[in-house]
């Protein structure tokens, strides 16, 4: 079923509120239309309605997913030891801030700023932690050039994306609307010429009736923070693929996926306000908006072959022979070290680097081959370093919940 032909979405269980927001802004658009980046920013994002902006507690077990920090300290653990690797690369300097993008309740920085002092890093004591998320929830981290990393775990995927579909040969783009008392979706020309430039920078022609989505906002991120980072990387974490996988022919229908207590489904137009909506990241796209920022591709690797080489198998043997160790403590220890290694689900993540001033030998733990020119292609989009044979399914390729 595509956007244009789907029964009335009905806005039940959706915030009345933020329902009769949207309701308004479209019932007041000069088409009586919005774009479905729009709807879903304010879905997720409207002070005091959205998704979001109600609770820090959406990844958790209570919540409605579970990411990697939430699911056991132990990926903090493994975060700590790369972030103590990537501060002595860069010459231990004694001003070190962690810039982390969608910090939610703050859960990486604790486990990693734990881990940290476990593992007797110089750098414990003298990194900054400047969490960034919604309005409102963290102190604003300040502007000027900086020195550090900043960090994004599953965090580009919650940025506001443009539908697009495929029909009789030219691209339309699916815009949301009010109809018969629901959220509807309606076609029309793109709002913006540009809507399609990451599909045909890959060369890909869309098929008839194909639903793809475009993240149009992502290179400003990346000028944004290749201006204040002087010194420094950028490591994203987040389900993905190549452009060529991902505007391929077995998604037909996109990668949107809803969750709401702990189930996917692909209704973004229900719940409005009380459901996430997500989409996997183009990490063509990203490759390309980072190199035009400035940034320099460090290399592309699993998050299964990442924590490996960081060391979470060893993390784990450590806690079944301390004595201390409770049976139940080290099982849900294990249960979590497999799921963050499963290459169908956590482990299939990508993990993506780039450096600003960083030494020329500077790698990402869990690429295999050194060279950071097999990162990704610019525009011939090979299999990136790091994913060969089994790991080629970054992100759960076959299915649409990537977390599941
Ligand atoms: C999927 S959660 C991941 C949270 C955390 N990084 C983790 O791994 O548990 C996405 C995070 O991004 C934040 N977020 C979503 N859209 C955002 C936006 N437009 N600006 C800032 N933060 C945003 C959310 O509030 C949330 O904390």
């Amino acid at each position: 079923m595509t956007p244009a032909d789907p029964p009335p979405s009905e806005p039940d269980g959706g915030d009345p509120r933020l329902v009769a927001l949207l309701r308004h802004e479209i019932e007041t658009a000069p088409d009586g239309r919005i774009t479905f980046a729009r709807f879903m920013e304010r879905a997720l994002t409207e002070p005091g309605l959205g998704y979001y902006a109600t609770s820090a507690d959406r990844p958790t077990r209570a919540g409605d997913f579970l990411t990697a920090p939430e699911l056991h300290p132990f990926f903090g653990r493994c975060i700590a030891r790369w972030l103590d690797r990537t501060w002595t690369s860069m010459g231990r300097p004694q001003r070190f801030a962690v810039r982390e993008h969608g910090a939610g309740r703050g859960t990486l920085a604790s486990t990693s700023l734990e881990g940290l002092r476990a593992e007797g890093s110089g750098s414990a004591d003298l990194v900054e932690w400047q969490p960034v998320d919604v309005p409102g929830r963290h102190p604003e981290p300040g502007t000027g050039p900086f020195t550090g990393v900043v960090l994004a775990n599953e965090y580009l995927d919650a940025l506001p994306v443009h539908r697009l579909v495929q029909r009789d040969g030219v691209l339309r783009e699916c815009f949301v609307t009010w109809r018969d008392g629901a959220f509807a979706w309606v076609e029309g020309a793109p709002s913006r010429p540009d809507l399609d430039a990451s599909i045909r920078r890959a060369g890909v022609t869309l098929a008839e009736g194909q639903l793809v989505e475009v993240r149009p906002t992502v290179g400003a991120w990346l000028r944004a923070l290749a201006a204040e980072l002087r010194h420094g990387v950028l490591l994203v974490i987040d389900y993905g693929h190549p452009a060529v996988e991902l505007y391929g022919p077995r998604r037909m229908g996109g990668s949107l996926v809803t969750y709401r207590g702990h189930t996917a489904a692909d209704d973004p137009l229900r719940w409005v306000g009380q459901q996430d909506i997500t989409t996997h990241v183009d990490l063509s796209d990203l490759d390309h908006h980072a190199r035009a920022a400035g940034l320099t591709p460090l290399g592309r690797t699993t998050q299964a072959r990442f924590l490996a080489a960081l060391g979470l198998g060893e993390l784990l043997a450590d806690l079944g022979r301390r004595p201390d160790t409770e049976i139940p403590a080290y099982l849900a220890a294990r249960a979590a070290v497999a799921r963050l290694l499963d290459p169908r689900h956590l482990g299939g993540f990508a993990v993506v680097a780039y450096g600003i001033g960083m030494p020329a030998d500077a790698t990402l733990p869990g690429v295999p081959d050194a060279d950071p020119t097999l990162a990704d292609g610019a525009g011939a989009d090979p299999t990136p370093a790091g994913t060969t044979g089994a790991d080629a399914t970054l992100a759960g390729a076959a299915g649409g919940d990537p977390r599941g």
